[in-house]
This record gives C-alpha cells, structure tokens and sequence, in this order.
C-alpha cells in the first residue's frame, strides 16, 4: 500500500465548496480474511488523531456502501433502493461519498466532527467521521416504510466494522450525534434521515 496520507491529498486539492477529491480505487486485496475481522471487530472510543491513508478512505467508504457490480453495492438493500448516502466528515470540512465516480464531493466548509461528537466528545477525535444517511423521499418509503433504511444502514454500518478490523483501523458505531446541527450544515431536508456515524481512525496506542 502506498503511504499517501489523506491530508497530502487534501492539501493538493483546491480550497472552496467546488472541490471534489477524486480517490484512489479500492485496494480488494487488503485486510485479513473475514474470519480473522470477525474476530478482531469491536468498538473502539479511543482514536490517537492521526491521518489515515486516502488508501483506507476509499477503502472503507467502498466497504461501507461502494458499487461491488455494475449497478449493486457491497452492501444488501431493501428493495434494491440503495437509499443509503455515506458522508466524510473531516477537518477540511464534510464531503458526500459518490460510490459511481469514486470521489468525495465537498458539501460544506466546517469540520462537522464536533456536531458528530455531540455529548460524546472522544467521537471527535478520530481524524474521519462518517455518516450515514438515508434518503426516503421516493414513492416505496409511503406507509412507514422508511424503517426498511434502518436495516441497510445496519448493513452498512457491519461493513464498516469488519473493513476497520481487517485493516488495523479502529471504529463506532454511534447512533448519537447532533442531527439538527448536521442537517443544517449539510443542508438536508425532512425525507433525509440520519442513521448512525462511524468515527474512524487509529487507536490511541498506536505511535506510527
Ligand atoms: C445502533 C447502534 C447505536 C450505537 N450508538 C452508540 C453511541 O451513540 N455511542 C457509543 O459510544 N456506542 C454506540 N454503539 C456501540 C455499542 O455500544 C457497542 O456496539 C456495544 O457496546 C457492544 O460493543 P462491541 O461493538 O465492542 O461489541 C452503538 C451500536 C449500535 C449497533
């Protein structure tokens, strides 16, 4: 794996909303086996700050919900209404994962990770933050049916968990954050829902 770190490729990009920071493709052979993730997965509230290698973003925002075929996704959803929307939170501001492009595409200036934290500051921390985010507006999500996202993001939020563990990267599973902050800043209406959030990042011993 190569030792770009993800500050090197934002320091090259261009400052602004406008700024799109195309990744690296997936490496598909990184990682332990899935039986050795399984075994490794835990929470970690713990994060040391430092950057993780753009390698690892693209990595684990392809974990979380990337195209794996053609027109599907790494993970399951109902319907196949692939409702889920990952967003990068990071010092240099907040960025919509586009899984088709393999780019992250800035959607606003501010570090949103202290919003992410809310009353659990250690979230804030962790160099990356990522969101995850459900868009209900289409016609199946009549009748409650919205609560189908739920799982696709539990879905979502698993893949997360075993690409960390499988590639000494550390994560949460967090259902707390400040979600009137976050809808603000990321200018999101009432048919988004916002499901859970993932700081990630190295654990607090680690000196590399
Ligand atoms: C839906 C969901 C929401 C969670 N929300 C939080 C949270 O807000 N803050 C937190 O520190 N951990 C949160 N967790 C993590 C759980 O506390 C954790 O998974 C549990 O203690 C078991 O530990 P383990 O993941 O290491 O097995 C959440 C987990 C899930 C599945």
């Amino acid at each position: 794996m190569k030792h770009i770190i993800l500050v090197a490729a934002l320091a090259a990009a261009s400052v602004g909303l406008a700024e799109t920071i195309k990744l690296p493709a997936p490496d598909k052979d990184s990682g332990v086996s899935v039986i050795q993730a399984l075994k490794g997965r835990h929470s970690e509230r713990a994060f040391c700050g430092k950057d993780i290698p753009v390698e690892l973003l693209s990595g684990v925002l392809w974990a979380a919900n990337g195209f794996n075929r053609p027109d599907k996704r790494t993970n399951a959803t109902a319907l196949n209404l692939q409702t889920i929307t990952v967003y990068v939170c990071m010092k240099s501001g907040a960025y919509r994962y586009d899984a088709k492009a393999n780019e992250l595409v800035k959607v606003c200036d501010k570090d949103l990770r202290p919003a992410i934290a809310a009353h659990q500051p250690y979230a804030a921390a962790a160099p990356v933050s990522l969101l995850i985010t459900a868009d209900v507006s289409g016609p199946a999500y009549k009748d409650k049916r919205s609560t189908l996202t739920h799982y696709d993001a539990g879905i979502v939020s698993g893949n997360i968990y075993l690409y960390c563990a499988a590639n000494g990267l550390v994560t949460v599973c967090r259902g707390s954050m400040d979600r009137d902050a976050l809808k603000k800043a990321l200018n999101l209406g009432d048919k988004i829902i916002l499901h859970l959030n993932h700081p990630v990042g190295y654990p607090l011993e680690t000196k590399k």
